[in-house]
């Protein structure tokens, strides 16, 4: 069944939101908390090992009940249902949508034309465990009988981002296997990868959903033709495997079928990293943290599915992004992790989030008439600190931001611990709170500056505060507990989609890019070819030609 179609802005609570919005919208932020001793409490959801804390948005009760009117206004419900059964939600390409399937237990059924996927999940599961095993206690050997020591994961977008950023993320549980990843077409970057890699202790894993992708085929091609230059071809079976959904693709690329790893259309490929795309994450932690991994996203999935609306953390998140973006008119929103392992975490995201809801069409083929997917970026805290945080206090836009934060860290180092998450907290109070006039004035007090040089500065030094953050906080960062942070910001990306009226699951913007450089690249390599270009172009084409 379609998903339903509705202008969220046809709605009534769209309509209500919006007058509540024009008296609201200059409320402070002190001034609520000051009204309402239970704010902090009614507005904070503790869930397993989550404790977010979303007191700090810009929301009294009312806002959120018409926020939750206008999901159910637009049949949030039924919509999660048809996510979870498998109904062709992604109506543009024809596909259901299941990345949650791949997490699912072995008992779960979950139809597709009829047919229960969960079985053909842990048969690849299963596979990736068997090779994980025996790659990580040395039986898998290399061609010369040498154990493997490197792992290479080439693949793109989907393919990369989401295995890179969860083997840097959780690099304190990592084994012995040392992990690369090559994913930009630029030739340097795969030179820099195997410059000082021994072909006979090197895994190279391809990941590419479709196999057609121009980077990661190019560099495939490469790095085989590097690997042959010492290896002879009957070596390659011990050292390329690949997954994909093309299996025919793969087997004309020389990979035998006993080395590939399927993975299935239903599975979009910024979401892929819990299906096979995957191996490279359990290669490098170990199977049964990667089985971790995929239990944390499924209790996230379970709480997702089965929770009300008001507890309910990635509906809620997500219904704060619609508040800010179509109501205050924000623009981005910022993912500051108080954890220097999650460093990758916000340019992840940036495929989740602007991949998925950077659409303009809404589900009936018309242009929209309100704002969608907003604009990700961050980076770990303290550093970011001293990076953007000005513009985030003092600046002229809006910017929510998400903090996230740890109640332990690994290595135990408490005081470090300490200092970190007390610029975690100060910062969330800073931003909410500012510094008034007053308070400015009197700190000035305290030195021995004359009335005329504290008057000059006390403009620059005013914080207006009332800057938005929502603080989730995490007892320990573990491949359970990330497995739930993604999965939580899966949902939020879902349930956005069916508010803004949008198809979240294609990505034809980025596919146009994969067009027009093949048509350019001909040219590139062709003596005399026939431009069709502007000018501009025109010249930055010859300029380069005559040049290179
Ligand atoms: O970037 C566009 C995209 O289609 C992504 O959705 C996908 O993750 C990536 O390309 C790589 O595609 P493939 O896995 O088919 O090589």
């Amino acid at each position: 069944m379609a998903l339903k179609a509705t202008n969220p802005t046809s709605t009534n609570s769209w309509k209500k939101l919006q007058s509540h919005f024009d008296h609201i919208k200059s409320k402070h932020l002190k001034d609520l908390f000051k009204s309402d001793a239970q704010r902090a409490k009614d507005l904070t959801i503790k869930w397993e090992d989550f404790y977010v804390d979303f007191s700090k948005n810009r929301i009294t009760k009312e806002t959120l009940d018409l926020l939750l009117d206008l999901a159910n206004e637009v049949q949030l419900k039924d919509a999660i249902s048809k996510y979870f059964e498998g109904d062709i939600i992604n109506a543009t390409e024809s596909r259901a949508v299941l990345h949650t399937a791949l997490r699912a237990p072995k008992n779960a059924k979950v139809l597709v034309d009829g047919v229960n996927v969960i079985p053909e999940v842990h048969e690849v599961k299963k596979k990736i465990e068997d090779f994980t095993n025996s790659v990580v206690n040395g039986n898998h050997k290399g061609f010369t009988g040498k154990v493997i020591t490197d792992v290479v994961n080439i693949g793109i977008g989907g393919s990369d981002l989401g295995p890179a950023m969860v083997v840097d993320s959780l690099q304190y549980y990592k084994n012995h296997l040392t992990t690369h990843f090559v994913s930009n077409v630029d030739g340097d970057h795969y030179q820099e990868v195997i410059k000082n890699l021994n072909p006979e202790t090197t895994l190279f894993v391809i990941v590419s959903k479709t196999f057609t992708t121009q980077e990661t085929l190019s560099n495939a091609n490469s790095i085989r033709a590097w690997f042959l230059e010492s290896q002879p071809k009957e070596a390659v079976s011990k050292h390329f495997v690949a997954v994909s959904t093309n299996i025919n693709s793969v087997k004309a690329f020389g990979i035998e079928e006993t080395n590939i790893f399927p993975m299935k259309d239903w599975v979009g490929g910024r979401f892929s990293l819990w299906s096979a795309v995957g191996l490279t994450i359990s290669l490098a932690l170990g199977y049964k943290n990667y089985e971790s991994l995929l239990e944390g996203a499924h209790k996230m999935d379970e709480h997702f599915r089965s929770s009300d609306f008001e507890n309910n953390i990635p509906v809620i998140s997500a219904l704060l992004t619609i508040w800010y973006n179509n109501f205050f008119e924000a623009e981005s929103e910022a993912i500051i992790p108080y954890t220097q392992y999650l460093n990758q975490f916000a340019t992840y995201l940036q495929q989740g989030i602007m991949e998925s809801n950077g659409k303009s069409v809404d589900r009936d083929g018309n242009k929209v008439n309100y704002q969608t997917g907003t604009l990700i970026w961050g980076e770990p805290g303290t550093n970011s600190q001293h990076a953007f945080f000005q513009l985030i206090h003092q600046g002229t836009k809006l910017i929510p931001a998400d903090f996230i934060g740890f109640v332990e860290s690994l290595y135990g180092n408490k005081d470090h611990h300490d200092k970190l998450m007390s610029n975690y907290f100060a910062q969330t109070e800073a931003l909410m709170n500012g510094k008034t006039e007053a308070e400015v004035r009197s700190e000035f007090n305290e030195n021995s500056l004359s009335q005329e040089e504290i008057n000059t500065l006390t403009p620059f030094k005013i914080f207006e505060g009332n800057k938005p953050t929502t603080s989730l906080l995490i007892q320990k960062l573990t491949p359970e507990s990330l497995g739930k942070l993604i999965a939580m910001y899966e949902h939020k990306i879902f349930v956005q989609g069916i508010v803004w009226n949008i198809y979240s699951y294609d990505q034809f913007g980025v596919e146009l890019g994969k067009q027009l450089a093949k048509s350019i690249l001909k040219e590139l390599k062709e003596d005399n070819s026939s431009s069709k270009h502007d000018a501009s172009t025109q010249g930055l084409v010859t300029f380069y030609k005559e040049n290179c």
